[in-house]
């Protein structure tokens, strides 16, 4: 098996932008960073990472005939967002079971962002006092069953698509794509940064990045940034699903230890919480390059890829990819952050 012997449903535009990050390389004075846009990779519901997950598991419920999507997630999940806008683009329903993983003060935190969008799409949107936890859970199981009983043919999601047999394919796919791209833009990324917490995204472009370098590519570091606060649990998520996923596809040998490198430091303590380098980083990001990331993923993210750069981890001639992986409605809920324009000194 290779990745190109999955079924796959095209849900995004194409191969996503990959361009430039010019201001942030001159003022971080070091590597030369470019990003990988899955902020705009697709026209459903704003795209994101689960887009590219679900192109994998869309035929699988097909052919299963499915006729409803149930997933979980925080109240502001991108993921059961995108797993509303793939129900209501493939002409079936989705449930969502909607915890409160993030004890976040806004008082519309339960009504804007992500989890309105879902409403709009039409997804039965169950509320869940329960807190975060990336693991399978009774509220998803009732979800299931409720569908059952009424009837229906229930495709059960796990949170963030990850824990998933075919959940790291989608990032498989963007390791092709990637050097695709690196061959037309006549570019090497010798180094990707990722944001990690349910781990499938990490997971699939180590496996891919693998089968590449085994098909003769050349070796390159992917380092996932956690930005759940549980370095350990996603540490073992990513690795779990990575040696899967590598197995799914074929590699024909283990994954090296030192190909799954997960990095803490910038989560802060809690999932869902930023901390002064999360907003540092929004603003500096948005400030240099008009390019809008969130406080929950990829503000952790690129916090992380700043120290690193700064810190001298990530050498002075490399070509870093960042991995925007989307996130944004996300921020509706998070206003109360940026009530004043803070200009930084840049
Ligand atoms: C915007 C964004 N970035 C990063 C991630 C992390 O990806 P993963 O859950 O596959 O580790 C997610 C989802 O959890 C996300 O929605």
């Amino acid at each position: 098996m290779s990745i190109h012997d999955f079924p796959r449903q095209p849900l995004t535009f194409g191969p996503s932008p990959v361009h430039r990050l010019e201001r942030l390389t001159a003022h971080l004075g070091g590597p030369q960073v470019w990003a990988k846009r899955e902020d705009c990779n697709s026209g459903l519901a704003y795209g994101g990472n689960k887009t590219r997950k679900l192109e994998y598991l869309v035929p699988d419920a097909i052919a299963q005939g499915a006729d409803t999507l149930v997933s979980i997630g925080g109240y502001q999940s991108n993921h059961t967002r995108q797993v509303a806008a793939v129900a209501a683009r493939t002409g079936m329903k989705a449930v969502l079971v909607q915890e409160n993983w993030v004890d976040w003060p806004d008082c519309v935190n339960d009504r804007v962002g992500n989890i309105m969008l879902s409403r709009i799409m039409g997804a039965e949107v169950r509320l869940d006092p329960a807190g975060f936890g990336i693991g399978f859970k009774d509220s998803w199981s009732q979800a299931i069953e409720d569908v059952q009983r009424r009837g229906g043919t229930p495709y059960a999601i796990p949170a963030g698509a990850s824990d998933h047999r075919l959940g790291g394919l989608g990032f498989v796919n963007w390791a092709y794509e990637v050097e695709e791209q690196e061959r037309e833009l006549g570019v090497f990324f010798d180094t990707i940064v990722v944001c990690s917490v349910t781990g499938s995204t990490h997971a699939g472009m180590i496996a891919g990045f693998a089968a590449l370098e085994e098909a003769g590519g050349r070796p390159r570091r992917v380092i996932g940034i956690d930005a759940s606060a549980k370095l350990r649990e996603t540490h073992d998520q990513v690795e779990r699903i990575a040696r899967n996923t590598a197995e799914l596809i074929g590699l024909g040998r283990d994954l090296r230890d030192d190909e799954i490198t997960v990095l803490g430091g910038w989560a802060g303590d809690l999932y869902g919480i930023p901390v002064q380098s999360t907003l540092d980083a929004i603003r500096l990001t948005g400030q240099l390059e008009g390019m809008i990331i969130d406080p929950v993923y990829e503000g952790k993210s690129m916090a992380g890829l700043i120290d690193l750069v700064g810190r001298g981890d990530i050498d002075q001639d490399s070509h870093v990819l960042y991995a925007h992986l989307g996130g944004q409605p996300a921020l509706n809920a998070y206003s109360g952050l940026f009530t004043h324009t803070q200009a930084l000194e840049v």
